[in-house]
């Protein structure tokens, strides 16, 4: 059985205001503004006081008057202009703390009507090495996606990968220009692939002769000329194994692979859609749907280019067809860069008008770019475009520098190390991406991201290793009852018993650096505990076995936190 603290706390809340015939709508409570004064806060006096028409603190006495009844209180009281503090008994907050331990979930709660949610947080495209742009799209998403199937829901990540439109006209007129056809094609790895990319990307810039020869090749091949068709098959395999490659490297995981390609049937039936509902106009050579212009100038949706092609509005708007249709979408999320804040405003406006998505909530997630010192998006030393493996890599070598030597006849290995390396590295780089709200760029910290101390990835996995290894010390030890016996352990089990209200809320916001915020405090919190509560040393048995249940509590629930995070916990951790 769960056992939700928050909801316990408003029960009773709701039981005070029901007996004082109270509208029950603001008998809730939240984690207190000033801990210095209680464990939780209810403002609802101040939002009755006008609806009675009575003065706040008066009605707040009222309620504080029946909650004293409630034994649990330590101490209700009514402060300011009419808030009500309410601090829990120490015997209460500890059988919290019994039941957290007792339940695999910690007493988390699950939404009552499970959503299904497809998470859109991929986007690489084919022939290009991901970059560090993809980082926080892959970061935050997996991070979500877990958040969301913890809280009961069905996440679908979809990878949406972008193997459709220029690029590969580009790519195959480049070849051809290089082979006279595309015979070779089929021996070309991801590296000569991308090489090609990047020379037709060039020439194509200088060039307009080139460009309009990979437009006509680019239609050519959409319309399905089996030969394009065919180079395009092997063009596409390379690169996703690839990229499958970079997004195991980070752990990040997609249940469909699908791309912008497996759309392209469906935006005929966009276009029939808009044609059908009077919304289709052809404008300088285009197919569009204009949208609503009242409140803000606005660019239309262009569906189908003059060439005959369909854009990325359109495979956008075929992908949310689909995603409804085949796959009972209740929401679409994307996490993708907010430079792309007006292609999704222009698409889910479409959506609406087109009527492919009733009753589906459609949400952007933008977030700001890694920057580096200078403020600028982070590149390489010398200037060039960060690749994602580059970034790993250089985590991975940072890392390496406080790592021991291997010693494999004192059992450590050369692979034990390597594997903890990727570890550490992988976690502070998603640490240091989750750490900030998400909408705000945050500048790449060469120097701190992978510290032990702060709050970095590396900080709570030592912290996670150091319980383990309290564990291990005092093994002959049960972990028993919970007795508060100091304002350490008080203060550590108070924040923990908040863990339901924390992943919630992360859920609702779509933000998961509630959830590190929360993390970073509560390992900090373990170690004010750990210093003044030893285990060892305890004033007796109950007291070293109730220490050592909040410890390894306090330790699943890291670990967890860290899962949510798609941040993984090593067993033990090393220091040079
Ligand atoms: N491939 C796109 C890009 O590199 C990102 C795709 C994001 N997802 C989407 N459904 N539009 O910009």
């Amino acid at each position: 059985m769960t056992y939700v603290l928050d909801e316990i706390i408003n029960g009773k809340l709701q039981s005070a205001f029901a007996a004082l015939g109270l509208d029950e709508k603001y008998a809730a409570a939240r984690p207190s503004d000033r801990p210095d004064l209680s464990d939780f806060q209810c403002n609802g006096a101040l939002a009755l006081a006008k609806i009675e028409k009575k003065n706040p603190r008066a009605i707040g006495e009222e309620i504080a008057a029946r909650l004293r009844e409630d034994k649990d209180f330590a101490k209700v009281s009514v402060d300011g202009p009419g808030f009500l503090n309410l601090t829990l008994t120490d015997s209460f907050l500890a059988d919290v703390a019994d039941r957290m331990a007792g339940d695999e979930r910690f007493g988390c709660a699950v939404v009552a009507t499970p959503k299904t949610v497809v998470m859109d947080y991929g986007g690489p495209n084919v022939a290009k090495e991901m970059h560090v742009g993809h980082l926080r799209s892959g970061v935050i998403g997996e991070s979500m996606r877990r958040i969301e199937k913890f809280v009961g829901n069905r996440p679908i990540a979809d990878v949406h990968f972008g193997d459709w439109g220029t690029p590969i006209g580009m790519i195959l007129a480049e070849v051809i220009a290089a082979d006279g056809n595309l015979d070779k094609m089929e021996t070309y790895d991801i590296a000569e692939i991308t090489r090609f990319y990047k020379q037709a990307n060039s020439r194509c810039k200088e060039d307009p002769a080139a460009k309009e020869t990979a437009r006509q090749i680019t239609a050519r091949f959409q319309d399905g000329d089996p030969v394009y068709r065919k180079a395009w098959q092997h063009i596409r395999r390379v690169s996703v194994e690839a990229v499958k490659e970079n997004y195991r490297e980070l752990g990040v995981h997609f249940d469909l692979w699908l791309g912008e390609s497996d759309a392209h049937e469906t935006c005929f039936e966009i276009k029939r859609i808009a044609e059908e509902k009077g919304l289709l106009e052809y404008s300088d050579g285009a197919w569009i749907i204009r949208l609503d212009e009242s409140n803000k100038p606005k660019p239309p949706v262009i569906l189908e280019k003059s060439d005959g092609g369909f854009t990325y509005q359109a495979t956008d708007l075929a992908t949310i067809k689909m995603r409804v249709d085949d796959l009972h979408a209740d929401e679409i999320i994307y996490f993708v860069d907010k430079r792309q804040s007006l292609h999704f405003e222009q698409v889910f406006e479409a959506a609406e008008k087109l009527g492919i998505a009733p009753n589906v909530k459609l949400l952007h997630i933008g977030f700001g770019t890694v920057n580096g010192a200078d403020g600028k998006p982070f590149k390489t030393r010398d200037g060039g475009v960060m690749n994602l493996a580059d970034l790993i890599k250089m985590s991975k070598d940072k890392v390496s520098e406080s790592m021991p030597a291997a010693d494999p006849a004192n059992g450590l290995t050369q692979e034990y190390i390597d594997h903890l390396v990727e570890q550490v590295a992988v976690g502070a780089i998603k640490f240091q991406d989750l750490k900030n709200n998400i909408a705000s760029g945050y500048v790449f910290e060469l120097d701190d991201f992978a510290n032990f101390d702060g709050k970095t990835g590396p900080y709570i996995q030592y912290a996670i290793a150091r319980i383990n290894s309290i564990m291990r010390k005092n093994k002959n030890i049960t972990p028993g009852k919970v007795t508060i016996t100091n304002a350490e352990e008080r203060a550590l089990v108070l924040r923990l018993s908040q863990l339901n209200n924390v992943v919630f809320r992360a859920a609702a916001e779509l933000e998961p650096s509630i959830i590190s915020d929360y993390t970073y405090t509560l390992a900090q919190l373990f170690s004010s505990f750990y210093n003044a509560s030893p285990i060892m040393g305890a004033a007796g048995a109950e007291i070293a076995a109730s220490r050592l249940t909040l410890a390894k509590l306090t330790r699943d629930v890291l670990v967890k936190l860290l899962e949510l995070l798609g941040v993984e916990a090593p067993e033990i951790m090393l220091k040079a």
